[in-house]
């Protein structure tokens, strides 16, 4: 199969070629409406298909003789734990956690929010959910129980799941009073909260509404897996906007089991039995899409690390776990490639391992910057793999499809298209430009299976936020270009989402936190160069008439983000200034202030208010380099 061949089809006759690639898995009913649109216009995949997308992951397996093969890897140097699960254990265990929430009544349609540190717990609760035709929420465990109030109140989970304790680094964090905090704050009231005790922490539990997991599963018994449609929701994932309000992202079963199976072939180039590590968390889409869904329902082994790239204990630490389990394909942000190299810059690590088995690497969530590329390629001799995509997608949009041809990655770019997305760069009214100039990153429709089909409970959102800017495209917020040999290059956010040590983030809504304090006249954050984390977020305040600048008021601002959002916001830097710089009609200019900051050129817009509020800034920013 060539890349050109498979790309052409696929944008040739959508319907035709994803047809062919539904019979990738195994359905209780195949499909026969291939592509349809709703009421909205949205697009569905697969609608009138029926089938079960733990089935898919566990039991079909084992249906093929497979059961004795391992299903998942369970490292954990924080807590010295290393489990291996066979597919036929895995499944016993997802049957009898399936039964222990349907027991407690959840059914197919419901909601069951899970909240859970990186344990094999977090994947068994999503695929029981699964099995029983329900929709999970997981919520990353670094957010504040704020956060996870918000998201209680969006998807009105019948459930909650989660565990006593979280382990980050050498730090236990209680999972238990946040959710008891989450439970006060939301209106929204769950009927039962299921709480897996670790060593650790014994969290107390409330008699009418919290259930023991490990005291549950005694007597469950193995629920079967509940037929659903191809159109059926399997999950809402939710991802930071432009506002404060975070956005469901929802995925169905029918275009996500496709997706994974053929994205685990043309993307990742593995085979069953292969050994598949995408260092990440299940909290984000990585998590979701490539610790558990895609290398199950690949039949592979997947492992589940909890822990760091550094210091759990050193900075060896990822070439010890590829070495253990014979990894053949490791996936990872490079902010955690960067944490190593600050750490291990020659290599002395690595040298420590023998690594027959590893043939890729991959990387995504933010740019790969060069210097990271180059390291990376020279300590390890592999192919180093940067592929760009977004939770609402769920699978690589633009990478290298090793699966199809031979190509060879281009320092700097994302890859290629994957088939099925058609790519273009548009200017600000819409039409397409020319090979090499920049501009809005867009995707002609429909999207392929797999992608967000709208947000949950909230229609008009999907198009204002993604539909209506360009009709018949979905534009994907990120700008760059395409080279004359079609590869694509990502030159980052053009709202104001950022990405803090591959997690995406809002600006809004930090600004919206820090507007709250009652000595902020107003405020707005910026995110700036982190050799780190690729961006750290920076709060620039103006304070009210006669309140005085302190650094408690600072550190006061850095407490609430910590508080109402969680410690991964890592706001460690508030900056108070006399004015922020404004267009005539009254919008800051963020861009302006974060180009001075990381020493870029200033693109001044010519609605500027002020001109001379740049000479301010100029001294204001000294302090910061
Ligand atoms: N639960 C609770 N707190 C969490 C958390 C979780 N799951 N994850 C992170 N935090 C906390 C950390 O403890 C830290 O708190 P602190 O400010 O009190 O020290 C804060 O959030 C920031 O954490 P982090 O972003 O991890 O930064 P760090 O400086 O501790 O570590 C790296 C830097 C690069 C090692 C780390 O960010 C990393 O491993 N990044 C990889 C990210 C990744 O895999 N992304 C996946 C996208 S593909
Ligand atoms: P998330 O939805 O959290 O996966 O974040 C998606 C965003 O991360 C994208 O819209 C990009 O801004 C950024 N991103 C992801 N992968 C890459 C990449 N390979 N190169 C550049 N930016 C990326």
């Amino acid at each position: 199969m060539s890349y050109q061949s498979e790309y052409l089809l696929a944008k040739n006759n959508p319907t035709q070629y994803w047809q062919e690639q539904a019979k990738l898995i195994d359905w209780f009913q195949a499909p026969t409406n291939i592509l349809s649109q709703d009421q909205d216009d949205f697009y569905h995949w697969y609608a009138d298909g029926s089938l079960n997308t733990s089935y898919l992951a566990l039991d079909y397996h084992v249906k093929q003789g497979r059961g004795e093969q391992t299903a998942l890897i369970y490292d954990s140097p924080v807590t010295n734990t290393k489990e291996k699960y066979s597919y036929a254990e895995l499944t016993v265990l997802v049957a009898k956690f399936a039964d222990v929430l349907a027991k407690q009544g959840v059914t197919k349609g419901d909601r069951v929010l899970i909240y859970m540190p990186m344990i094999p717990q977090a994947a068994i609760a999503m695929l029981a959910t699964a099995r029983l035709g329900a929709i999970h929420s997981v919520v990353f465990g670094g957010f504040a129980p704020h956060e996870l109030a918000v998201r209680i109140d969006d998807a009105t989970p019948k459930v909650v799941v989660t565990a006593s304790c979280g382990v980050e680094i050498e730090k236990v964090i209680a999972y238990k009073p946040m959710i008891d905090k989450a439970f006060e704050d939301a209106i929204h009231k769950p009927d039962t909260c299921i709480v897996y005790q670790r060593d650790l922490v014994k969290a107390d539990l409330l008699p009418n509404r919290d259930i023991d997991w490990q005291q549950a599963m005694i007597n469950a018994t193995e629920h079967e897996p509940v037929p659903v449609l191809g159109k059926d929701p399997l999950y809402i994932l939710y991802t930071s906007g432009t506002t404060g309000k975070p956005k469901g992202v929802v995925r169905e079963n029918g275009g996500h089991a496709i997706a994974m199976k053929y994205s685990m072939d043309i993307n990742y180039g593995v085979k069953p039995g292969d050994v598949f590590w995408a260092a990440s968390d299940v909290g984000w889409v990585v998590g979701h899409s490539y610790i558990v869904y895609g290398p199950l329902i690949s039949g592979c082994a997947t492992v589940l690390y909890e822990g760091k790239p550094i210091k759990t204990p050193d900075a060896g630490a990822f070439w010890r776990v590829c070495e253990e389990y014979n990894v053949n394909v490791l996936f990872s942000a490079p902010t955690a490639f960067r944490a190593i190299r600050k750490e291990d810059p020659h290599g002395n690590e690595l040298s420590k391992y023998n690594l027959p088995s590893l043939k890729r690497l991959y990387l995504a969530g933010e740019r790969l910057d060069p210097a990271t590329y180059h390291w990376l390629n020279d300590i390890t001799h592999l192919p180093v793999i940067d592929h760009w995509w977004q939770t609402e997608t769920g699978w690589p949009i633009a990478g290298i499809p090793v699966g199809l041809d031979t190509m060879e990655p281009k320092e700097g770019s994302a890859g290629v298209a994957t088939p099925g997305y058609q790519i273009e760069i548009l200017d600000p009214d819409g039409v397409p430009v020319n090979k090499g100039e920049s501009g809005y990153i867009a995707i002609k429709l429909p999207l392929p299976p797999g992608c967000l089909p709208t947000i949950w409970n909230d229609p008009e959102r999907f198009k204002v936020g993604y539909l209506n800017s360009f009709p018949g495209y979905y534009v994907t917020g990120d700008g760059g270009y395409i080279d004359k040999d079609d590869y694509l290059f990502i030159m980052g956010r053009t709202d104001d989402v950022i990405n803090v040590a591959g997690h995406r983030l809002s600006t809004g809504e930090m600004e919206e936190v820090i507007s709250n304090h009652k000595d902020v006249a107003e405020c707005a954050v910026v995110g700036i160069k982190c050799k780190l984390k690729g961006q750290v977020p920076l709060a620039l305040i103006v304070l009210k008439n006669g309140c005085e600048q302190t650094t408690e008021v600072h550190k006061v601002l850095k407490e609430l983000i910590r508080d109402q959002i969680g410690a991964i916001a890592s706001l460690k830097e508030v900056l108070t200034i006399d004015r922020l710089p404004k267009t005539r009609s009254g919008k800051i200019l963020r861009k302006v202030m974060r180009q001075m900051i990381d020493g870029e050129e200033v693109q001044v817009p010519s609605t500027i208010d002020d001109m001379s509020i740049l000479d301010e800034l100029k001294i204001s920013f000294r302090v910061l380099t």
